[in-house]
Formats: structure tokens, sequence, C-alpha cells
């Protein structure tokens, strides 16, 4: 008898498949209390100019608040079931907020979307970053630094567990700090994020910026 391979379920499928199941307990039905506050409230936070990316926006809430303030945003995800979710709560594709499909680390997609090196005002990161392959880590911090413009921020929420296994894949403050540095990023702010949900508790915040020219 012949045993039939497994067919493979790619890392997308895997992710849609999450959703579907409700295997979501990264959701928490709203943008992270500590992003919210910090572009709401805080003197450092970015102001609307220029596009901004979410990568792995999941169903849309950062997305979502950022065009609330004015931003010009890319909710960018490669689930289908993500953003299908994500339509569905904060709206099609309107001036101001798009959603797109597709792969992060697929440059020709970006380029296809206007995603092009330096096209980007700034990056909201949201458990995109501790949801992918810590192999990629890099692959990561060097896609971001691309789509920057001169000037350009990355605005951070990290997940600094230290749990074994993932996703959620864990690391530390001081790992995350030397990712971006080695990446060409300088920055403007890097602490224990306050207002975290209590089962994330060791989240910390950062900003950091694509130096001018
Ligand atoms: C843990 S979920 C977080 C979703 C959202 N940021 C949130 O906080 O609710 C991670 C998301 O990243 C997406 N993702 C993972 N790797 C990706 C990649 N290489 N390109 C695009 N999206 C990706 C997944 O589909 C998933 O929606």
């Amino acid at each position: 008898m012949s045993v039939q391979p497994e067919p493979e379920v790619s890392a997308s499928e895997s992710w849609d498949q999450r959703y579907r199941e409700g295997g979501d307990g990264w959701e928490l039905g709203q943008p992270a209390p500590p992003l919210a506050t910090f572009l709401r409230h805080d003197h450092r936070a970015p102001a609307p100019a220029g596009p901004v990316l979410v990568p792995g926006c999941g169903r849309g809430h950062e997305a979502a608040l950022l065009a609330e303030l004015g931003f010009a945003v890319v909710g960018l995800d490669f689930s289908g079931e993500a953003l299908r979710e994500a339509r569905r709560l904060h709206g099609p594709d309107r001036p101001g907020l798009r959603w797109l499909q597709a792969d992060l680390f697929d440059r020709t997609a970006l380029e296809a979307a206007g995603l092009g090196p330096g096209s980007l005002a700034g990056v909201l990161e949201h458990t995109c970053f501790c949801a992918i392959d810590p192999q990629l880590r890099k692959a990561y911090a060097a896609t971001v630094a691309q789509l920057l413009e001169p000037g350009g921020w990355l605005l951070g929420l990290f997940w600094c567990h230290s749990r074994p296994g993932g996703p959620p894949w864990g690391s530390d403050p001081q790992e995350i700090s030397a990712l971006w540095r080695q990446a060409g990023l300088m920055a403007e702010l890097w602490e224990p994020a306050s207002g975290s949900i209590a089962k994330r508790s060791d989240e910390w915040l950062g900003l950091w910026r694509q130096p001018a020219c």
C-alpha cells in the first residue's frame, strides 16, 4: 500500500485556519492599549504624513485606529481570512485605509502594490514580529528598513516573553534593540510598555527612525 504524503500547508493557509477555527488567542478586539495611548496622547507620537504600513494586521484594529487619527494606512496580511474579518469590522478600502493581501517578504508583490523602497513614512508593528519564524527576524528588519523613507518611523509593541516555542515566539529587549540598530534605525524610545493587558505584562514599546539621509 502506498502512503500518500500529507499535502503541504502554506504559512498563510495555516493562519487562515487559525482564524476559521477560532485559534486566535492573540485577538484583543481593540488596538493594543499601550499603542492606542501612545498614538493618542504622547507628544513623541508621529504625526500623520505619508503612507503607513501595518504588517500582519490581522483583524485590523491598529490600522483602523491609525486611519481614524488621520494617517493614510495600508493594512497588510497574507491571510485572506484575516482581511475578510478586517473588512467586516472596519469597512472596505476607502481613502486613508487600504487592505492588502500579500506576504511581507514578497518584494515583487509589495512593489506591485506601490510599496517600494523608501515609500513609507511609517510602520506600526504589533504581534506580526512574534508570529514569524525567528530565523526570519533579520529579513523582517531589513524589509521594514528598506520600505521606510529617510526620517521614516517604526512604532512597535514587542512581546518580550521567554517561554519556549511559538508562535508567539519570545524575544528579549536587548535582542530587539540590537536588531533595529543593525538594520540602521535609531532608537527614540525603548521601554517597558504601560497599560498592557494582564497576560501581556512583558511587552516593550519602541519608536525608531530611519536616519534622515
Ligand atoms: C498573531 S497574528 C496578529 C494579528 C494582529 N497584528 C493583531 O495583533 O491582532 C499575526 C498575523 O500576521 C500575519 N502574518 C504572519 N506572517 C506574515 C507574513 N509573512 N506576511 C503577511 N502577514 C503575515 C498572520 O496572517 C496573522 O494575521
